[in-house]
């Protein structure tokens, strides 16, 4: 679908834009360039109901205009966590749940998806019960990388006179995990953005928040020290203070969205929208997590630089 044929609709995606303080032909665009269905979190497996709850979120967002009269997206991004807990899952397990998500999708999805890897879809750095010695052709990310169809676990791309990353946020520790690129990625992303035109504007997907205060909501007592807090470094990217860095020289990238909490929050900070978005699984299958609905966020990228979300429950209830 091209946005140009879109009937703008009065809701809430533009709620919060300038539109009645700027002279009349100054007026944002009503209607954006891109719209992005960000599903995050599916954990895709074989219990829980949790294959015909991926089909009816697919399904979901492709009917919008006859169930909530929206405009449907123009590509579908999913934001890591497609499969569940492969990082300690033996190869047959693995398997099976990269077969349900190849499958729903064919069965379900008629428009254009690009993935972001999340720690689930990493294969066997738990390596005891994952049965993996690090030499196997699949291991670590390259499994993910093959069922997405690309090289690195990292890829950008030009969508709508957007520039799109998908960050790789997922970094090995300790047979388990922590949120940062490596310096091969960061090389990457560097002249990736430096490739960019000034005046093309850029938004990033990673798995992990780049930035965040999720993690300092959901982190309870055991996170209180006499001395202050202390936060997972799986949590969120613990070498954000590098991205802003970054995003204050470059200047155009104007969001960055993550799932990885499976809760929903909007941080401004230094003009870099930060949107974390909800879970298709919500509490992995097992309910709402926290009060957040099983849902997926529609992400819309306008001419003029502006990011607006609103994140869309699509009816699903935990298996009983
Ligand atoms: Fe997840």
């Amino acid at each position: 679908m091209t946005l140009s044929r879109r009937t703008f609709l009065s809701t809430s995606l533009v709620a919060g834009t300038a539109c009645s303080a700027l002279p009349a032909a100054a007026a944002p665009a009503r209607t954006p360039r891109l719209r992005i269905a960000h599903l995050t979190d599916l954990h895709i497996q074989p219990e829980l109901d949790a294959v015909r709850g991926v089909a009816a979120c697919l399904e979901h967002l492709q009917s919008l205009q006859a169930k909530l009269g929206l405009d449907g997206p123009d590509l579908v991004i999913t934001g890591g966590d497609t499969i569940m807990d492969a990082m300690a899952a033996d190869m047959a397990r693995t398997k099976l749940q990269w077969e349900l998500w190849r499958k729903t999708k064919a069965d379900h999805c008629g428009l254009e998806v690009q993935s972001v890897i999340g720690n689930h879809d990493i294969w066997g750095w738990t390596r005891a019960p994952a049965r993996t010695n690090g030499d196997e052709p699949l291991y670590g990310k390259r499994w993910a990388c093959e069922e997405f169809g690309r090289e690195t676990p990292y890829k950008s791309f030009d969508r709508g006179g957007w520039h799109i990353v998908l960050l790789d946020s997922v970094f090995p520790f300790e047979q388990s995990y922590i949120g940062r690129i490596d310096e091969r990625q960061w090389d990457w992303l560097e002249r990736d953005l430096a490739a960019v035109p000034a005046e093309m504007h850029v938004v990033i997907f990673s798995h992990i928040p780049i930035l965040s205060a999720l993690p300092i909501a959901v982190a309870g007592p055991a996170a209180q020290g006499a001395a202050g807090m202390t936060l997972p470094g799986g949590r969120l990217h613990i070498d954000a203070d590098r991205f802003l860095k970054l995003f204050a020289a470059r200047r155009n990238v104007r969001a960055c969205v993550s799932g990885h909490m499976h809760l929903v929050e909007q941080l401004d900070y230094s003009g870099v929208r930060y949107l974390c978005n909800g879970a298709v699984s919500a509490g992995w299958w097992r309910g709402l997590n926290r009060d957040t609905d099983f849902g997926y966020a529609l992400v819309d990228l306008y001419e003029d630089g502006r990011v607006e979300r609103q994140y869309v429950p699509y009816g699903w209830t935990a298996a009983s």
